[in-house]
């Protein structure tokens, strides 16, 4: 049977039918949809996926290596390769793109609900891609020559004063080892060949440019992505699977649930160094992510 495909917006998502993630050996073509269809929309959502913590790992490395957990925060109790995203430790409402404080950030992120909330606690995911068609021409000529310094030290993720002590302690070992790095403002993407704005939450500065006119700068750019037109609004029920291209889309997970339990489970695949319009190739400039990701070859 073949796989379907409803789009949720024109610019990006789609809901995924026909396809048992829980198959321990899908057919190859399977596979190959399923990375077609996240070129086209994305980010795909499917329901009643049935998966455990392994499966999730699985179905992760349809699209290549699966990376560690992260670079600095534990495993769930019982895994090595899958983080747990939960209300009791932070809340990711700040746009980012996941992990881009390495050289090679995952290039797919996968989220699969565990607890959700019986209102709120939507998910958005933005087109970064459709942001970087939407500017101006002469934008877009300056953010293809703008290069970007990210680091997981900075504004994302700092608890607020009124912070659990689960919420310092989890900040305490995100920052535990520091990592920075220099990649393009605008990425090309390897197998579509789009180009996205590659900026969220981890950018800590525009390299070059004094502080005030990098920070002015990166607002512009990030009101492109955030634009109504290029956000989907996804609500979460029990037994779901997101799949999400994390080479050109940002999200963010909305606090609006109050103290209610939220989990998601996230495994990530190895990503690519990224390359801008110009060829030049991410450096990362503090620390070595060698032993989170390897770096995946670009397939053809
Ligand atoms: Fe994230």
């Amino acid at each position: 049977m073949p796989i379907t495909v409803h789009k949720l917006s024109s610019r990006l998502g789609a809901v995924v039918e026909g396809v048992d993630l829980s198959d321990d050996h899908p057919r190859p073509e399977v596979v190959a949809d399923l990375r077609s269809a996240l070129n086209a929309h994305k980010a795909l959502f499917f329901d009643d996926v049935n998966l455990n913590d392994a499966a999730q790992e699985r179905v992760a490395s349809f699209f290549g290596d699966i990376t560690r957990a992260h670079p600095t925060v534990p495993a769930a109790a019982g895994t090595r390769n899958v983080l747990a995203v939960d209300s009791e430790t932070s809340r990711s409402n700040q746009w980012h793109t996941d992990v881009t404080f390495v050289v090679n950030p995952p290039q797919v992120s996968t989220l699969r609900s565990v607890i959700t909330t019986p209102y709120g606690g939507e998910t958005l995911i933005a087109d970064s891609g459709g942001a970087y068609r939407d500017l101006p021409e002469s934008l877009r000529a300056l953010a293809d020559s703008l290069r970007a310094v990210h680091t997981n030290a900075y504004d994302y993720a700092r608890p607020q004063r009124s912070a659990t002590q689960a919420q310092q302690e989890h900040h305490r070992q995100f920052v535990s080892k520091i990592y920075e790095v220099e990649h393009p403002v605008v990425r090309v993407h390897p197998l579509t060949g789009e180009r996205g704005l590659f900026i969220g939450g981890f950018v800590r500065n525009l390299v070059g440019l004094p502080k005030s006119d990098s920070q002015e700068l990166l607002q512009i750019f990030q009101r492109y992505v955030t634009r109504p037109e290029n956000v989907i609004r996804w609500r979460w029920a029990p037994n779901q699977l997101l799949i999400f291209d994390n080479r050109i889309t940002q999200h963010y997970a909305i606090d609006n649930y109050d103290d209610l339990p939220r989990l998601l489970h996230r495994v990530t695949v190895a990503g690519d160094v990224p390359v801008g319009v110009d060829g030049r190739a991410s450096r990362q400039l503090v620390g070595d992510p060698s032993d989170y990701s390897v770096i995946a070859e670009v397939a053809a």
